[in-house]
Formats: C-alpha cells, sequence, structure tokens
C-alpha cells in the first residue's frame, strides 16, 4: 500500500468526521439557541403544514432572495441547482450497483459542471465590481468562492483534459467505506481535486456555508404565525410560563 494512499484514507476519514460531527455539532447548537420572540416575516403561514411548504420553497427555489435581488438570485440559484446534479453525479463513485435513476442523470451532470462554473463566476463578479459588495466582502467570501471554483475546474479538467482510473477511483472508496483500503490512482488532477474537496469538508462546519443547514433554523422563517391562538414560550422563559402553573 502506498504513502499516497494510507494520506488519502485517513485525510478524507478525518474530513468525514468533522464534516459530520462539526455540522451535527452546530445543528445541536442552532437547534438550542433561545428564540424568545414569534418573529416569522408575513406573509406567514399559519399553520405547521403551511411552514414545511414555505422552507421546502425556501429551500428549492431561494424565493426570498428572488424578493430581494434578482441577479444574486440568478447566478445563486444556478449555482446550487448545478452542485445538486453534480453531487447527485458523483453517487456513481459511492455506489455498487450504480442506482439507475443516477446512471440516467449522468450527462446532465456533467453540463452542470459548466453550469456551477458559471454560477460561481456570476457571484464573484457581484464580490468584485459591485462596489457596495465588495466593501463588505471579506478574505474568506473569495477563499469560499475560490475553493468551489477550484474544485469545479479540477473536476472539469479530468473530464477533459487529462484522464483519471475511474474503476480504480470507485474501488479506493467503496475500500474506504468497507474498511479494506485500496490503491489510489495518482493522477495529478485527481489528487488536487480530492485534496480540495477534503478541506471543504474540513472548513464546512465553521464557514458560511453553513447557511444550507442553518436556514432550517431560521425563526423568521420556520416559525408558524399564531401568536394570538397560542402562547411562545421561549425555552429560558419556560420558568415564567404562567399558563402551566398556578401562579
Ligand atoms: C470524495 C468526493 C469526490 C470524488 C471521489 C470526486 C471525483 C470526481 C471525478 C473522478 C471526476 C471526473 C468525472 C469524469 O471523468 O467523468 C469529477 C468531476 C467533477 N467533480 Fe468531483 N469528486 C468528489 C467531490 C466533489 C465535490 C464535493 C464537488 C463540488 C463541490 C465536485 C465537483 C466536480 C465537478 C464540477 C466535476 C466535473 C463535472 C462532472 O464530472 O460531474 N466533486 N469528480
Amino acid at each position: 500500500m502506498s504513502a499516497l494512499t494510507i494520506l488519502y484514507a485517513l485525510l478524507f476519514y478525518a474530513a468525514a468526521a468533522i464534516l459530520v460531527g462539526g455540522v451535527g455539532y452546530k445543528c445541536w447548537v442552532y437547534a438550542r439557541t433561545p428564540q424568545p420572540l414569534k418573529i416569522p416575516i408575513p406573509p406567514a403561514p399559519a399553520t405547521r403544514a403551511g411552514v414545511v411548504l414555505r422552507m421546502l420553497v425556501e429551500a428549492t427555489l431561494f424565493r426570498a432572495l428572488f424578493r430581494s435581488n434578482k441577479w444574486i438570485w440568478l447566478f445563486g440559484w444556478l449555482f446550487h441547482v448545478a452542485l445538486a446534479a453534480v453531487l447527485l453525479r458523483h453517487l456513481r463513485y459511492f455506489t455498487e450497483p450504480v442506482w439507475a435513476w443516477v446512471a440516467l442523470i449522468q450527462p446532465f451532470g456533467l453540463y452542470a459542471g459548466f453550469a456551477m462554473l458559471a454560477g460561481l463566476g456570476g457571484l464573484w463578479a457581484r464580490r468584485l465590481l459591485v462596489d457596495r459588495v465588495r466593501y463588505i466582502s471579506s478574505p474568506s467570501d473569495h477563499l469560499m468562492l475560490a475553493l468551489l471554483v477550484a474544485i469545479a475546474a479540477s473536476g472539469l479538467a479530468m473530464k477533459y483534459v487529462a484522464h483519471t482510473d475511474i474503476v480504480a477511483l470507485k474501488a479506493f472508496f467503496l475500500g474506504l467505506m468497507r474498511f479494506s483500503w485500496q490503491p489510489l490512482p495518482n493522477d495529478p488532477a485527481l489528487l488536487v481535486h480530492l485534496a480540495l474537496v477534503a478541506l471543504l469538508m474540513i472548513v464546512f462546519p465553521v464557514s458560511k456555508l453553513l447557511h444550507a443547514p442553518g436556514v432550517f433554523f431560521s425563526p423568521t422563517r420556520n416559525h408558524v404565525d399564531n401568536p394570538r391562538e397560542k402562547r411562545h414560550v421561549a425555552g429560558w422563559s419556560a420558568q415564567y410560563d404562567n399558563t402551566k402553573s398556578d401562579a
């Protein structure tokens, strides 16, 4: 077993643990953060089912962003939809046999690689060209965009410039999941792609990318608009809840 294989195997075990543990921990913190007031942004649904629908539309169509800024919506939505297609296409490296629907979307996933780059390009151009946005952009805003662009570019490079041994790569990842390590092909584009993906997994729990799980914990979106029908009690104020005690 080469040192490279051992290095990448350990790197991916560590990255997966940090990603799952880190995002799980952040979600736990979000879930326990007090929400003292009912603050749904109107027009807001008055039932739980309505809130589920609202979150669904928000998470798939980015409705709030659409209402606030059409350009950011266009590039942001394009990037996220393309990213989803690319990730779904990647499932073939981690499943054996490959599910029929994953095989079916392979051609779309490929175009999605370019769409992802176009979306990222638009979002980055906005940070560089719009004065107001450039002023409030921090280095991490640029670095996350650079990281995603580099992952997409190295992925497309493997497809069009320097192919890698997909069969061996798949054996490596299936081996990682079954705790039976297999050699990793040592092609430069693949090693760059994988190292950047591991970096993304490691920084994810401490980065702005946490907005992905975070949107579901946003009180302005997930509160039911029923303050007159049901008394809102924040966790920390439950001791003062005089509807429950005889005080
Ligand atoms: C461990 C995880 C990953 C592995 C093993 C992997 C592997 C690969 C391979 C082998 C290719 C070349 C496909 C081909 O030649 O047909 C590729 C392409 C690509 N990868 Fe990844 N990748 C991973 C994660 C990611 C992530 C997280 C992203 C995005 C953030 C990404 C974005 C891309 C893109 C945009 C392409 C080009 C389009 C495509 O082939 O779908 N990859 N990847």
